[in-house]
């Protein structure tokens, strides 16, 4: 590479260092052109390469368009995603681009963000874990990956401004999780901050998430980037750790940088920092071995295909799926011509071919097609009687459902999670036909399916399916593959189900996460509500038995070596060859903070032969069982009978163990405001403080009293007449025992 990173740092004058904390226009960092520094070239977008060839969000260059991650993540399949990201890589290299803006793994707070089409799932774990391998995969190809939006960006109202005003532990369990598993394990070249405030701040300029936890505690040496536009001021977000701001004209912020550095109002280290930073970046995108293949356009496609297999979840099959080899098929629904494949703003792709229904499945068996409704949400008789006489002359109905375009975009949020109105109104006509139905649906997130899915014979989650999606669905209706996927976001029966919702997207200027970690199925669980179809669901074309649970326990908590190995047997028990994702789940024990009754700690998609068995062995660490303590800042195993538990989703877990931890009590540091209650929990600290008692006098308070007073801070209640200790007595033991 034509700079040393130290060279340019001490030679580069306070102005061209200045240059390098600052983009060069919307796409490029800045470079320093005098000391041989080269500009490092971004894009957007996580499911597919989006080279703009205009202005913003204008024409982009062709890519291929894979599942968007709502799809993706309903695959399960690690393995799947590595080759997603090792496809994106060779892509960016063919287009000249350094960094990949991608993947966005912001929790699945409520199904009405409008950009959760984006993202993987309501569940950290599985965020995290699917978000690492398309990294991995992407990065193994020399171009970097660029994890966004951090943190807690997980609605489109007011992105830009909103106080995100969330709990610690809610953020540790939930918000940050899927942030620290990719960053952890795969190093990012770079992490996107997001837009939003965070309890107060805004994130460009939060120097406790930017700093403190992203590189204190995560070790992250990479290059932290704004969201574009969301730096506000370049010198404060400088000092909290923000090391490129995106886009930028030269001239302004690189500026302000300059001249506060000049007036001595920000230190030179500070900037140095930060463009180390980016100049690392620079060397590892010079130093990258990529491969210059040219693109196979044809394997990607094939690629997006065999990604779509696995990104369709079956809902419900009476039988109907697959198609018999001769029946008749209305294909009824625009979305059959007019396919939707991916979701609006900066992650939209020009695809490089785009399947259509009624082309693939025509190509299978005897189709007419009737649109049955307009995209517009108009109602239109005519095409309403012309789909019931098609079903009429017909043995099957393949429904085409889902969202329009408008629905799904960055920048809006959804009010309501039903489908159009012309749609199920749609539907109650064709299911008076008598013939069967198989609903299709396309959308980047739940929609309510509770008031007609038994309308229908079979019901398909496509999702958004990318540019081979309709390939792939054709694929699947006449059985050539089984579907595979599971729910990475639960389908609630109605969306005031969710414990978010009344607080979704919250009031002008401020939204309250005050459900706390109850996200999704852990809120729902909690809630006992019944669901439409719960997280981890998914049907095939075979059947599978659990059995042989094995729980081997090594090490234990307070060694910080506990070790949980989970055994599970999972057998093919029909007649083809099928996948199962097993997951396993900790059910948790009774805490001194409220616990979903369980979450996902584990998975494994094994794919087995008619009569095939597997034992599928998954490993579980303390982290397991685990919850974040904000009275010990950390994370915290308290005893309890935890249960481990097995099986094909949320709420169907066959297999269940208990699992008694032991774990010696956590004192509770004790400070100026500790309860009379926190203070007699302490054995020592309560001693120290009666050993200060007068001779002769005494503190016991009868249950009657301690019922009523337990709860007030020791430190003022002795300040009550006729009190035997006093207020320096206990600032006397809190110097010795406080937290
Ligand atoms: C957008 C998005 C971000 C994208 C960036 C560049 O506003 O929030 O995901 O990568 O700007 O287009």
């Amino acid at each position: 590479m034509g700079f040393d990173v130290d060279d340019v740092i001490t030679q580069g004058t306070t102005d061209e260092l200045a240059r390098l904390v600052v983009g060069d226009g919307t796409w490029h960092t800045s470079g320093v052109p005098r000391l041989k520094v080269p500009r490092v070239r971004m894009a957007d977008g996580p499911h597919g390469l989006r080279v703009e060839l205009g202005g913003s969000l204008g024409e982009s260059a062709p890519a291929t368009c894979f599942p968007p991650a709502v799809g993706l993540a309903s695959s399960w399949n690690p393995a799947l995603l590595r080759r997603v990201g090792e496809a994106l890589g060779r892509e960016a290299t063919a287009a000249g681009v350094d960094v990949v803006l991608g993947p966005g793994v912001n929790i699945k707070r409520s199904p009405l963000c409008g950009r959760n089409f984006e993202y993987f799932s309501e569940d950290p774990l599985l965020a995290g874990a699917l978000a690492s391998a398309l990294v991995y995969g992407l990065q193994s190809t020399g171009v970097g990956a660029c994890v966004k939006h951090f943190a807690a960006n997980n609605q489109e109202t007011d992105r830009m401004r909103v106080d995100v005003q969330v709990s610690e532990r809610a953020l540790r369990e939930i918000y940050l999780p899927a942030f620290e598993k990719v960053v952890t394990a795969t190093q990012p070249w770079m992490v996107m901050c997001s837009y939003n405030r965070l309890n107060g701040p805004l994130v460009s300029e939060d120097p406790w998430l930017l700093t403190d936890v992203l590189r204190g505690e995560w070790d992250y040496t990479g290059v932290v980037v704004s969201d574009w536009g969301a730096v506000v001021n370049r010198v404060e977000s400088l000092i909290a750790g923000l090391d490129l701001e995106m886009p930028h004209v030269l001239g302004n912020s690189d500026r302000e940088v300059a001249e506060a550095v000049e007036a001595g109002q920000l230190s030179r280290e500070l900037v140095e920092l930060s463009a180390a930073r980016v100049l690392q970046l620079t060397h590892r995108v010079a130093d990258a071995v990529r491969d210059d293949q040219p693109v196979d356009e044809a394997a990607h496609h094939e690629l997006a295909r065999q990604a779509a297999h696995e990104s369709m979840v079956l809902l419900a099959n009476d039988g109907v799926l697959p198609l018999a080899p001769r029946a008749k098929v209305a294909l009824v629904g625009e979305f059959a011509r007019t396919p939707r494949f991916q979701g609006g703003g900066s992650s939209k792709v020009n695809a490089t071919r785009v399947e259509r229904l009624v082309d693939t499945l025509a190509a299978r068996r005897q189709v007419r097609f009737a649109p049955g409704f307009l995209l517009s949400g108009e109602p239109d008789d005519a095409l309403v009687e012309d789909a019931v006489a098609a079903a009429e002359a017909s043995d099957v109905v393949v429904l085409c459902l889902g969202l329009p375009d408008a629905d799904e975009t960055e920048g809006l949020d959804r009010t309501h999670l039903r489908l159009p109105e012309v749609q199920r109104a749609l539907l109650v006509e064709l299911a008076q036909t008598g013939t069967p139905i198989v609903a299709i649906l396309s959308n980047g997130a739940a929609v309510e399916v509770a008031d007609w899915a038994d309308d229908c014979n079979a019901l398909v989650e496509g999702w958004l399916g990318g540019q081979a999606g309709a390939l792939a669905l054709a694929d699947v209706l006449v059985g050539d593959v089984e579907p595979s996927g599971r729910l990475a976001e639960t389908i609630p029966v109605r969306l005031f189900d969710l414990p978010s919702s009344l607080m979704f997207p919250g009031e002008p200027g401020r939204v309250v996460y005050g459900e706390g970690v109850f996200v999704g199925y852990r809120g729902l669980d909690a809630t006992d509500r019944p669901v439409a179809f719960p997280f981890g669901f998914g049907l095939g074309y075979t059947t599978m038995r659990y059995d042989d649970l094995a729980v081997k326990v090594t090490g234990t908590p307070a060694s910080g070596a506990l070790r949980v190995s989970v055994q599970v047997r999972v057998t093919n028990t029909g007649e083809r060859a099928g996948c199962e994702v097993v997951q396993v789940y900790v059910g948790n024990a009774p805490a001194s903070v409220p616990r979903p009754p369980r979450e996902l700690r584990a998975f494994s998609k094994v794919r087995l032969e008619p009569g095939e068995s597997r034992t599928v062995t998954l490993p579980l660490d303390a982290r397991a069982f685990s919850f974040w303590s904000e009275a010990h800042d950390r994370w915290v195993v308290e005893s309890g009978v935890f249960t481990i538990e097995a099986g094909p989703n949320s709420r169907d877990l066959p297999l269940s163990q208990e699992l008694r931890l032991d774990v010696p009590a956590l004192r509770v540091p004790l400070h100026a405001e500790s309860t009379i209650d926190e203070w007699r929990s302490d054995d020592q600290a309560w001693a120290a403080l009666l050993e200060r008692l007068p001779e002769g006098a005494s503190f016991e308070l009868p249950p009657e009293v301690l019922a009523v007073v337990g709860g007030q801070p020791l430190r003022r209640f002795v300040k009550f007449p006729d009190m035997p200790l006093s207020a320096a007595d206990v600032d006397a033991v809190l110097a010795a025992y406080g937290g």
